[in-house]
């Protein structure tokens, strides 16, 4: 199980995003006011589109995660009502983070004037304004949110997914084909069939293991069985897919290295659906377009001793680990399943400063992501993280998958647990560990974990598994 999980932690991550949906700054003459004369003003053209293509249209539109596209006047007026609630409780646009506690790129939040705003417009009756009026409609070539791909790869063969049973694990390899080695600064994924995919993995491969593993496949199916890992070391990693992850670039100066000759084995976990389904999925991949300096590496820290009793509706687990270099944190990504309610992480600092990391107060399966900090934040040797997760096994979560609740234990399956944290780290392509690492065969860990606050819990980060 260890080695196993270690391999599924290595090659989650990394990626993410969210496109610029920063909240637009509203026309002085609204935000000042709230009611009365400019509510007569407050139109569709002028006011709502802009607040709906900046901060919507990059989940509502056709082909995309959301159920119905708000892509034009006629979709957002049919949608009003909703719309006007769920904005107003902060449902939508979805973003977990507590403000003020980490301070992200690509923050999807909402302001009150926008808020205001479009409460006043549905008050109004809604009206759409001058056409002439309108912003230009956002761009998606392709309908890939980060733009114009500089590669697109897809699975060569749709793979034919049971109707019921047990969760698959499939993985499939990709040609690159590379002739030289390169820089990647994101990637973005698109499910062929996002009902069934619970995440996706996106392994590299320099040594042809994975075709191996395919040819030697006597299943029938497309790809090969690999549930954890990919069935060997990997020589690399683009990242992963999770419901919710948005596809984000890197900073300009960071990138993930792809050797020349790469094979990608895309790994994806599936969940049954109850009728047979097809999934052919690809990813759109962006090279660095500027030199890279910095490589970007995800560093993983868990609990696996988890053992949650039906009934009880606030299991908490506290892990602590001393950071034993100094390192840049380009990113966090949390990890948990359903029963988790609340996940928090702290760093302290050896100066006694503490400096938070990350607050999601209501953690929701459907909506992880990769967050990336708005200036990466130095983490000097000796600084002591602490991650923190709430579970309810209780009735009164409504996102318990058992009626009656059962005991839930950590592992993979989605109805099983976990307590993970992805530490995004920039490391100088000058830097003695990297290099060492890439004759190691790109496995060695950065982040040792020196102390944990509660011996009862068995740590599941990488050096574990080495
Ligand atoms: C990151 C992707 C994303 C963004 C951005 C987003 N939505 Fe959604 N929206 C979804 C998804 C997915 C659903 C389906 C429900 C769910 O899974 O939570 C949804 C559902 C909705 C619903 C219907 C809920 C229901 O079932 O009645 C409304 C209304 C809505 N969104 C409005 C908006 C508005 C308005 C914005 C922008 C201010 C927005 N959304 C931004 C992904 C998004």
């Amino acid at each position: 199980m260890n080695i196993r999980r270690g391999l599924f932690v290595w090659g989650l991550f990394a990626l993410a995003a969210s496109t610029v949906l920063a909240a637009d700054a509203l026309p002085p003459e609204h935000a000042a006011d709230s009611s009365g004369a400019a509510t007569a003003s407050v139109n569709f053209a002028k006011d709502i589109a802009p607040i709906v293509f900046n901060n919507c249209v990059s989940c509502h539109r056709p082909g995309e995660v959301a159920p119905f596209a708000l892509t034009d006047y006629a979709s957002v007026r049919k949608h009003a009502k909703e719309i006007g609630d769920l904005t107003a409780s902060h449902q939508m646009p979805p973003w977990k983070p507590e403000p003020g506690f980490g301070e992200f790129e690509g923050v999807r939040r909402l302001s009150d004037p926008q808020i205001d705003l479009i409460q006043r417009w549905i008050k109004a009756g809604k009206p759409e304004g001058n056409p002439a009026d309108l912003p230009p409609a956002p761009k998606f070539p392709g309908g890939w949110t980060l733009g114009e791909p500089d590669l697109v790869v897809k699975m060569p063969k749709a793979y034919t997914l049971r109707a019921e049973g047990a969760d698959d694990y499939r993985c499939f390899v990709v040609p690159l084909n590379l002739d030289e080695t390169r820089f990647v600064t994101g990637v973005e994924f698109h499910a062929g069939n996002p009902k069934v995919v619970h995440h996706a993995l996106f392994f590299l491969d320099t040594t042809g293991r994975g075709r191996e593993l395919e040819a030697a496949s006597k299943d029938g199916g497309v790809g090969y069985y690999g549930a954890g890992g990919p069935g060997f070391q990997p020589t690399g990693s683009l990242g992963g897919w999770a419901p919710g992850v948005m596809a984000e670039k890197l900073p300009d100066g960071v990138g993930r290295v792809v050797r020349a000759g790469s094979d990608l084995v895309i790994q994806i976990h599936f969940h049954p659906s109850g009728k047979v389904e097809q999934e052919q999925s690809s990813l759109a991949i962006y090279f660095a377009k500027k030199p890279v300096d910095k490589i970007f590496v995800s560093y993983p820290h868990g609990v696996n001793k988890i053992d949650i009793q039906p009934g009880d509706n606030h299991y908490v687990i506290n892990s602590t680990f001393t950071v034993p270099a100094d390192v840049q944190l380009l990113g966090i990504f949390p990890h948990a399943h359903l029963l988790c309610r609340e996940i928090k992480v702290t760093a302290k600092l050896p100066t006694g400063e503490t400096t938070p990391l990350i607050w999601i107060k209501d953690w929701d399966w459907n909506w992880q992501g990769q967050y990336l900090y708005k200036q990466p934040i130095s983490i000097p040797k000796g600084t002591q993280i602490t991650q923190e997760f709430t579970y309810d096994n209780s009735t009164a979560n409504i996102h318990n998958p058992n009626t009656p609740p059962k005991e839930v234990r950590h592992g993979e399956q989605t109805g099983d647990e976990m307590s993970l944290v992805f530490y995004q780290l920039m490391v100088d392509r000058s830097n003695a560990l990297v290099r060492l690492r890439e004759l190691l065969g790109n496995r060695r860990p950065l982040l040792q974990r020196q102390n944990q606050s509660d011996d009862k819990q068995q740590d599941q980060s990488a050096p574990k598994h080495e």
